[in-house]
């Protein structure tokens, strides 16, 4: 295959790979179904390193030119074909087509996304056991009670259900919501609830009140993919704080707050996504001190403290907010229903009309018939019973994860068993790259998080997430038969 590259060009050389392929395939050199060479092999002929080659193959399968077959290879996309006789084209596009000029150039506004082409839900083979999304299982899904509330509701239809909606959120629903945080010990006459569509919208919202531009906030490092894909989107200047065995490194925290430019720090103190950490109740009020000292507001992502199988919860760093510094937010994406977007946040009174306004301004108000829709079904007492229900399901695939672990992981590899939560993390050793496992695991039919997923930079490291809530009980021992398998032999090659 013939590609040559310039390394004085100010082109990339991944782009310079990606651009020459195209060109291959245009002038039919390169052939619909035709297979490429294996990354490791065209990173040796080119003399640069696989990751570039991989990262140009990521990009041409994302944008349809190549598709990645596991266990055989990566080939010319047949789609390309398709194309062509689409439009009768029978010949390849002149080779010297004069290039159009472009008022605008589009890849500087391209955001660094790359990992959503790399787990492509459609391309895994049949087969494969994912341990990756680390979503409710649909079987818990509770379709009788929605059915019947639901039915109800419609039978004689108010029109609120579908007016324009009142941006905090249906007020019966928002005194519900008022009442559990009671319960939680949170002081709520100093903070109010605004429902948002999930925890998204809240970091949106909170992120756009406070971090102004030249401002900077915090995240944690690794975190919560959507909470990295969000804040590049938003452009904003962010800084990374390790979490440790106990949660968010505060010595490196305080360090970082000295510098004065941060407006906001985001944690999640709770079953931490991805390294089920839970920062214990003194280290929750030595962060609040520290973050009050300076100044900073801190957002709280308690997306799974509805989700603790073992032990006593935590009390929320709200609860232990005395010095007003904390918005909480809070998810009924995994402890109930992803599409109901329903999350909601508690804040303190000084910013709640801001933040509602804001709210006001970007979406008019949420969808009031689901607001009223799980109004009900809390009131009626089917969430405290779902609650009880879901957790029971989890416990025991946690349980038989565990075992499994135990029984197939070569040894070098660790991990703690998490108090709750819908996953468990695995340690590896330093030297195992996530990307090459990632492609080992496929070629296995297996799949489980990669640390890079989880990392502002999307650099490796040593850490695996094991996702096991929506796995069929029944494949949750074969699936980690096989990627215990698939560790060994990265381990010992
Ligand atoms: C760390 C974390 N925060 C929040 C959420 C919930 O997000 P949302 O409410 O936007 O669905 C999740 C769910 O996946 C999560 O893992």
């Amino acid at each position: 295959m013939f590609i040559k590259i310039d390394r004085a060009s100010e082109v990339p050389v991944y782009r310079q790979i990606y651009q020459r392929i195209i060109e291959l395939i245009r002038e039919g050199t390169l052939k619909p179904g035709q297979r490429l060479p294996p990354s490791r092999e065209l990173a040796r002929l080119l003399g640069v390193s696989r990751r570039t080659v991989s990262r140009a193959y990521d990009e041409l399968i994302a944008n349809h030119w190549l598709e990645s077959r596991t266990g055989s290879g990566t080939f010319v996309s047949r789609e390309v074909y398709e194309v062509k006789e689409l439009f009768g084209e029978e010949e390849p596009p002149p080779k010297e087509e004069p290039p159009r000029p472009a008022a605008i150039d589009w890849s500087k506004f391209m955001l660094e996304m790359r990992f959503y082409s790399a787990l492509p839900r459609e391309r895994l083979p049949e087969g494969t056991i994912r341990f990756t999304q680390a979503l409710p299982d649909p079987s818990s899904f509770p379709f009788e009670e929605i059915k019947r509330i639901s039915t109800n509701l419609l039978w004689k239809p108010e029109h609120y259900y579908f007016d324009y909606s009142n941006p905090q959120g249906y007020p019966p629903l928002l005194d519900l919501l008022h009442e559990e945080c009671e319960l939680d010990g949170i002081d709520m006459g100093r903070n109010v609830v605004v429902v948002t569509m999930g925890f998204q919208q809240a970091l949106d919202l909170v992120t756009s009140l406070l971090v102004e531009p030249g401002t900077a906030m915090v995240i944690e490092e690794p975190t919560y993919n959507a909470t990295i894909t969000l804040v590049k989107a938003k452009h904003f200047r962010t800084y990374t704080v390790p979490v440790g065995e106990e949660g968010v490194d505060l010595a490196r925290l305080e360090r970082r707050l000295r510098r004065g430019d941060v407006r906001l720090v985001v944690v999640t103190p709770t079953l931490h996504n991805p390294t089920t950490v839970t920062m214990g109740t003194e280290a929750r009020m030595e962060l609040i001190r520290i973050c009050a000292r300076h100044q900073v507001p801190i957002l709280e992502d308690d997306y799974a403290s509805d989700l603790h199988y073992r032990g006593m919860a935590h009390p929320t760093l709200k609860a232990l907010d005395e010095a007003g510094a904390v918005i909480l937010v809070r998810s009924f994406s995994k402890s109930l229903l992803p599409g109901l977007r329903i999350g909601y946040m508690v804040v303190p009174r000084e910013i709640a009309l801001s933040l509602v306004r804001l709210k006001r301004a970007v979406d008019k108000g949420n969808p009031a018939f689901f607001h009223v829709l799980l109004e009900q079904f809390m009131r009626k007492g089917f969430w405290r019973k779902h609650l009880g229900r879901i957790r029971r399901l989890y416990e025991h695939k946690l349980s038989l994860t565990l075992s499994a672990l135990r029984k197939h992981l070569p040894d070098g590899v660790n991990f703690r068993a998490p108090e709750g939560g819908f996953f468990v993390w695995l340690r590896l050793p330093e030297k195992l790259s996530g990307e090459e496992a990632l492609e080992r695991m496929r070629e296995n039919l297996v799949e489980a998080g990669v640390y890079n997923y989880f990392n502002y930079h999307r650099a490796d490291g040593p850490g695996l997430r094991v996702a096991f809530s929506m796995v069929p009980a029944d494949m949750i021992e074969p699936g980690i038969e096989r990627l215990g398998r698939v560790l060994k032999e990265l381990l010992s090659g």
